[in-house]
């Protein structure tokens, strides 16, 4: 079966940093708080009027370079979001003609955090079956817009940004080895948005509290499924790939919490040097986490041609996936 190889990486964060200093003069909070929970000093926030599919379309320019491709060469685009521009048209779409695209189809995944991981399965399943050869997938999220500035519990964790990845078919033996993708739809209360979709329409029947158009988390039980599912869907990937958690050069984890990621690793039996992490400087972006890692990993010389490299995500949903990729 013809596998999908990425060919082009690409990166965008907005200019405006908040850091934990920043949070401790709105919530009640410490940089000592959240860095020792979470491994997070700062994290990015788009401009007023900076949508989710601008952002794409600068980490776009970043991957056409780094692929050699043009828009018009691609056939499909995935954007993986939970910070739509719009309820309609899709994102995808908005990208598709920010950048151009002129040939591609379009799709939305809303996976949350696992939404990138997801991009990865299907343009694997596209591309082995030749219904298209060239795919662009987009993680990007816009998260401040759904962030209530006033909870603690969830306003120290999230940041905007986007990645982007070029995948086509693999002449070599490099590419995706293997996928898993798992969904738990009755834990959905652990992290959603109460309000503003068909369930609570936002202004129907009196109701303007935007509070509700706002993520909620129970953190901490979040955090237990997210370790033992990141584990389990790792080891199932590595599995399907036929290697074992020896043979993986780099995991680069869903970018949430430096405890899970620690956790993940422990349960693999990876040391600490074979982790990616850039939380710090960007804290929880969701979709976009995978993506910026990955793109900050081969920039920094982590990920070489020929590396066995483990992405595993968890998000809301709830929603979960992991994936092999021979660079
Ligand atoms: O992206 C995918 C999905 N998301 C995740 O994977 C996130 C998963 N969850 C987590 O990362 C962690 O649960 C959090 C970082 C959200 C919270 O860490 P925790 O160690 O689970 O803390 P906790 O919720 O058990 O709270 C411990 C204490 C509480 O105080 P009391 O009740 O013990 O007095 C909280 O009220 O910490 C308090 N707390 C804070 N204190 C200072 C909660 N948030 C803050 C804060 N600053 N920002």
């Amino acid at each position: 079966m013809t596998r999908a190889k990425i060919i082009g990486l690409g990166a965008y964060a907005p200019e405006r940093i908040l850091s934990n200093h920043d949070l401790e003069k709105m919530v009640d909070t410490t940089d000592e708080w959240i860095f020792s929970r979470t491994g997070i000093r700062e994290r990015r926030i788009a401009a007023t009027g900076e949508d989710t599919s601008d952002m794409c379309v600068n980490a776009a320019a970043m991957a056409f370079e780094s692929s050699g491709l043009a828009a018009s060469d691609i056939d499909l685009i995935i954007a993986a979001t939970v910070t739509p521009d719009y309820r309609l048209p899709s994102t995808s779409c908005m990208i598709q003609k920010k950048i151009k695209a002129v040939n591609s189809a379009t799709m939305d995944v809303v996976a949350a955090c696992a939404g990138f991981i997801h991009g990865l399965s299907i343009a694997q399943a596209y591309i082995a079956t030749g219904v298209y050869r060239n795919i662009m997938i987009f993680g990007a999220e816009k998260l401040s817009s759904i962030t209530d500035y006033e909870d603690r519990n969830t306003c120290v964790l999230f940041g905007d940004g986007a990645g982007a990845a070029i995948l086509t078919a693999a002449d070599d033996d490099s590419g995706i080895l293997s996928t898993y993708l798992k969904s738990d739809g009755n834990l959905d209360r652990l992290l959603h948005i109460p309000g503003g979709g068909t369930n609570k329409p936002y202004g129907a029947n009196g109701n303007y509290d935007r509070k509700e158009t706002l993520l909620r988390m129970s953190g901490n039980e979040v955090f237990k499924y997210a370790v033992r599912h990141m584990g389990d869907a790792s080891m199932r990937v590595i599995k399907d790939a036929g290697l074992s958690p020896d043979d993986i050069d780099l995991l680069v984890p869903h970018q949430a919490n430096i405890r899970i990621i620690k956790a993940t690793a422990d349960r693999l039996g990876m040391p600490q040097e074979k982790v990616f992490m850039n939380i710090e400087k960007f804290g929880n972006t969701s979709a976009a986490s995978v993506p910026l890692a990955l793109h900050d990993a081969v920039q920094q010389g982590r990920i070489k041609k020929g590396d066995l490299v483990l992405s595993v995500a968890f998000g809301g949903g709830l929603t979960w996936g992991a994936a092999v990729i021979r660079w």
